[in-house]
């Protein structure tokens, strides 16, 4: 039998956890309102960047009225753990002297694109160092606002095919983090494929993939892949040699987590129902 100070402890327990869960609920739809009001956006929040190449790291002002200029525009790009910026403008004119050196040279904005509210930062000639979480923070006359970035890194290429001796090989250099090569008939089968991986000093992969036995008029399905890129090939084998089309999409890393996310809306919606 509870006690009637078991009972009244247990009551507040259960009080003391409900109040807790609407604190938790105020404090989220707060956030959720003030999120509202901001206005940068990016059309791109997870990029995944191919080393060595350029990269357009998007963000702007989106306002509800129609404005064909903003005023007073200036636009931070910070990079997490960085000392230093990765760029200022202001004033319309860059304010690089706290730039950090990575930075240096490679970066720029697009000053009659920043008048129109547009802040999006080109990078160059991206490096794995470049890999982390971007913020993006404009303020205008006519609103204010920011949003972040992850950026990954990866290499990847597109492989090439050669047929002979009943053999068909895909060679691909640059692939980094190491990938796993999966070859399928036209049914969807796993086939037995050999694949010979070669490490560059820069730590990048090149591999060779052999899948024996194969058919003229047959067509063959290439998966080369890793957490962040898949690469799939379609290559029918005829009388003078392979012929076919790739395709490149990007891990859903970002969907799952707005999976997570919209689960953990419900779950906070459910309590407030509750309550
Ligand atoms: C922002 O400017 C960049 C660089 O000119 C351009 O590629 C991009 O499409 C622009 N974005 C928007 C939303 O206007
Ligand atoms: C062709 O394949 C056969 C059997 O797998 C092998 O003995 C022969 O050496 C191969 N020829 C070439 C040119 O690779
Ligand atoms: C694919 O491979 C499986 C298992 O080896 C086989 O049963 C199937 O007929 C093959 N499909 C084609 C289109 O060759
Ligand atoms: C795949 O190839 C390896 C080596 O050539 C062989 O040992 C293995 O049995 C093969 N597996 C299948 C499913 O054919
Ligand atoms: C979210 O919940 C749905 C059903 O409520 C479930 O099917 C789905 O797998 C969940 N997603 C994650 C990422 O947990």
């Amino acid at each position: 039998m509870a006690t009637f100070g078991q009972i009244i402890f247990y009551s507040m327990v259960v009080i003391i956890i409900f109040l807790t869960a609407t604190i938790v609920l105020i404090l989220a739809l707060a956030f959720t309102a003030s999120n509202q009001g901001s206005t940068v956006m990016s059309s791109k929040t997870k990029p995944v960047v191919n080393l060595g190449e350029d990269e357009l790291l998007s963000c702007y002002l989106h306002v509800e009225t129609f404005e064909d200029k903003f005023r007073d525009m200036s636009v931070t790009w910070e990079k997490a753990g960085l000392t230093g910026l990765v760029y200022l403008y202001e004033n319309a004119a860059p304010v690089l002297r706290d730039q950090a050196s990575q930075f240096r040279g490679r970066t720029q904005l697009f000053p009659e694109d920043v008048t129109k509210g547009n802040g999006s930062l080109l990078l160059r000639s991206v490096r794995r160092s470049d890999e982390g979480t971007y913020t993006c923070s404009i303020r205008s006359a006519e609103g204010n606002g920011r949003v972040s970035i992850h950026l990954r890194t990866a290499a990847f290429s597109v492989p090439k095919f050669s047929f002979s001796n009943d053999t068909l090989v895909a060679k691909a250099s640059r692939w980094f983090p190491k990938p796993s090569v999966t070859w399928l008939n036209q049914s969807g089968s796993i086939l037995n494929g050999t694949t010979t991986y070669t490490e560059s000093n820069a730590g990048l992969f090149s591999l060779v993939s052999r899948l024996q036995d194969v058919h003229i008029q047959d067509t063959y399905s290439c998966r080369i892949e890793n957490q962040l890129v898949v690469v799939t090939s379609e290559e029918t084998i005829d009388g003078s040699g392979v012929s076919g089309k790739t395709y490149i999409t990007f891990n859903a890393a970002s969907a799952l987590l707005a999976s997570v996310y919209l689960n953990v809306t419900t779950l906070i919606l459910c309590i407030y129902y509750m309550t």
